[in-house]
Formats: C-alpha cells, structure tokens, sequence
C-alpha cells in the first residue's frame, strides 16, 4: 500500500517561514537548568522512570498532533475537545503536563482546580492562529460593533484555538467556546440567543475565519455572502456599516498557519491520479478545500473515521503530519496519503519534544514545577463561563460525513 510522506526535518518548514508570531519573550523563559540532550539514548528510559516516580500525582495529555516519541507517555490523547473534558476529569492528579500547545494547557488551568498544577513542557509551544486574536483588537472591535448599533444582537464565539482573555471576553459577553468538534452546536446555540439561525442575529467568530465560514455555510446552511471578514487593522475591519448591518457570520481574519497550505488543487489531483479516493480534511482548511472533501472533521474524527474504513480503501488526510503518519502506520491495510507534497508539521507543536518531556517530568520528581500555566483568577472565572456553556452543548457533529 503506498503511503506518501516526509519524516521529519529537524527544523520544519513552517518555522523557516516565520510562523511564530510571538517571542519566547512573552511566554517566559524556557526551560531553567539542564536540558537533556536530544541525543541521549537513555531519554526513554529517564520519561518512564520519571513518570513511573510520580504515579498517580501526574497525569499526561496528549494532543493527536504531538510527535510519536511524546504521545507514547500519554495517559489520554485526544483534540482539544477531548483534552478539556479528560483534564476537567482527573480532580486528583496534583501534575497534568499538557503536550499540546499554550491555550490548550490555558484551557486546562482554568478547568482544573488551584491545587492542581498545569505544566507545559515548552513555553514556546504557541499556536500561530491563536496569536492572531489579542484581547485589546477584540475589545477594540467589539467597541465598534457597539457604535455601528450590532452588538447587542451579536454573539461573540472563540474557537477553542484562543486566549484565556478572549474566553474571558466571550463568557462576559454572553458567548461560548467551540472546537473543531462541536461548532455547528455551539454556532446554533449562539444564533438562539438572537432569535435564531433564521433571525437576524450575528456571530463575531474568533480566531479562525475557515473554521466559522465552513460551520456556517456548510452546517447551518448559510450563503458565502452571509459571512464578512473582520481585519483587526482596518477600520470597522474593513467593512461598511450596511455590510455589518447586513451580515450574519463576523469572521475574525485568523487561519492556521498548517491547515491554511493545503489547496482545492491538491483534492483534484489526488481524485485524478487514485479514482475512488476518499478525501478527508479538518475544518480549519479554506472553504474551498473543506467543500471538496467527502468527510471533514477533527483530529479525532479523523481517527475514529480511518478505525472504521473498509480495508483495502484508499485515503488522501488533510492535517498535521504527525497525525497522518501515526493513522497511515495503524492502518497498513489501508492506502493513506497525505493532502500536501512539502513538510506540514505544526511547528509549534512540535517543540514538545522527548528531551522537553523529560525535563518537565524529572522537575516534578526533583520537588519543582517547572513552566506552570496560571491564569489569573478573574480570567479564570469569565473564561469558565464560556467553557462550561460549551461543555453543557450536546451531541457533536462532524461537518461532513
Ligand atoms: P482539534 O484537535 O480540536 O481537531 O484541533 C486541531 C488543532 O489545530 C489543534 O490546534
Ligand atoms: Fe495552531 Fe494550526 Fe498548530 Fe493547531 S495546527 S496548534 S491551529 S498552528
């Protein structure tokens, strides 16, 4: 069966093009003291023994998009629907070392309690999309929604793909958090706050403007025309008061970096060259993408969707690399390719490494807790609002299926 990928370069492709936005400045310096060599060859050994050490007083989560060497010492992976519940589970673990990356281990915090510690084993474990969003351009745009007369019938929504302030702001305006997993309940659920789908209530979508367009016109049946961009750097975003007068979906002008490479191009060239294909993408892909695939998703959609395919079946997965790799290797009986034909890794995510791991878990065995994730308790108390609003959602959708 042939399956088409790249192994990983040690410095991914997105990093050489700049994706990080945010120096290691903000997130605080990373990793005091002895940072085990990559090339240690006891590194597995030390994560067991580390891990083995600390028992129940840790706990380890996984993001689908980690690298194997990591995802192999996680109690639970899962996406970052998954992860918030699994961490909102565990009251007694006194560690959750989140490998993910910074909002995820924010998201956790806040749904943990205070005597749990969250730790991030790389403070530069950032995420490009959600550094697109700050809370002062939200303020500033929420502000001129005010004075253009549509925010009192405007529900803010952040993907969860955001900061711990943009939850925050999303709880105090009467919004919630979605994820990949559950935006088309999370968008009905915002629209019933005014007057439904069918009203003529809005959405302000943050960060992700794919994610918003495809739920929107894919999900909930709306026109392209429905939806505007919102430019944090131009006036009224860009738009005339009619526009926003007019529009249903505010999409925020953020995308990820990864998902954002992958083109309607790359559909049709698999569909010419292996007739049958099945083409599977996540939902933060352009709409053009997302509307020529057969299934769309999140990473753990993704999953479950190859766990059930029929053997012998042909796959091309539009995602981050690592979780391609790792679904193609639990899958020999299957084809699987990936959508993209240059390195995709999420670069960020990437930079929890076994040498990253080792370190935060020896820390934790040697009485300190390195790289914690604490968000302040009043940000905590709004961004819980949003995040217990979404909790309390019902059942998920795929966006295609
Ligand atoms: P999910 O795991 O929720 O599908 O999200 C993908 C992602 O980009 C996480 O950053
Ligand atoms: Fe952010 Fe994209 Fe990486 Fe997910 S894959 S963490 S959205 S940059």
């Amino acid at each position: 069966m042939t399956q088409t990928f790249h192994e990983p370069s040690p410095t991914p492709a997105l990093m050489l093009l700049g994706e990080r936005r945010d120096p290691l400045s903000e997130r605080g310096v990373d990793c005091p003291g002895a940072l085990p060599s990559a090339s240690d060859p006891d590194l597995v050994e030390r994560a067991r023994a580390a891990k083995e050490a600390l028992g129940d007083r840790v706990f380890i989560l996984g993001h689908h998009y980690q690298r194997d060497e990591v995802i192999q010492f996680a109690d639970v992976t899962g996406d970052s629907f998954k992860l918030a519940r699994d961490a909102a589970a565990r009251p007694e673990a006194e560690f959750i070392v989140f490998c993910g990356v910074h909002f995820m281990a924010e998201s956790a915090d806040i749904l943990t309690t205070d005597d749990q510690a969250v730790v991030l084993p790389d403070m530069a474990a950032g995420c490009s999309m959600a550094d697109m969003a700050n809370i002062n351009q939200v303020d500033d745009a929420w502000a001129q929604l005010e004075e253009a007369g549509v925010a009192s019938r405007t529900v803010p929504v952040t993907y969860m793909n955001s900061t711990a302030a943009i939850k925050a702001f999303c709880g105090e305006h009467g919004g919630v958090v979605c994820t990949s997993s559950n935006a088309e309940v999370a968008l009905r659920w915002a629209f019933d706050q005014v007057g439904g789908v069918e009203g003529d209530g809005k959405v302000l979508f943050l960060p992700d403007q794919h994610l918003g367009r495809n739920t929107a016109v894919i999900q909930l049946g709306m026109e392209l025309g429905d939806c505007v961009v919102w430019d944090p750097r131009k006036p009224l975003g860009g738009n005339t008061p009619e526009a926003l007068e007019k529009a249903r979906m505010i999409l925020w002008k953020g995308h990820c970096s990864v998902h954002g490479r992958f083109r309607r191009s790359h559909v049709d060239d698999f569909r010419a060259k292996v007739p049958g294909i099945n083409v599977l993408v996540h939902p933060e892909c352009a709409h053009e993408v997302v509307t020529a695939a057969d299934y769309v998703g999140s990473t753990e959609y993704i999953i479950k969707t190859l766990d059930a395919a029929e053997p012998g079946s042909a796959w091309v997965i539009g995602t981050e690399l690592n979780l391609v790799r790792r679904v193609a290797n639990a899958h020999p009986d299957k084809e699987v390719h990936f959508l993209e034909d240059t390195v995709c890794f999420c670069s960020t995510m990437n930079r929890i490494d076994l040498p990253h791991l080792v370190w935060a878990l020896e820390s934790l065995v040697a009485g300190e807790v390195p790289n914690r994730i604490v968000v302040d308790d009043e940000t905590q108390r709004l961004a819980r609002i949003a995040l217990d609003r979404m909790l309390a959602l019902p059942a998920l959708h795929p966006a295609k299926d």
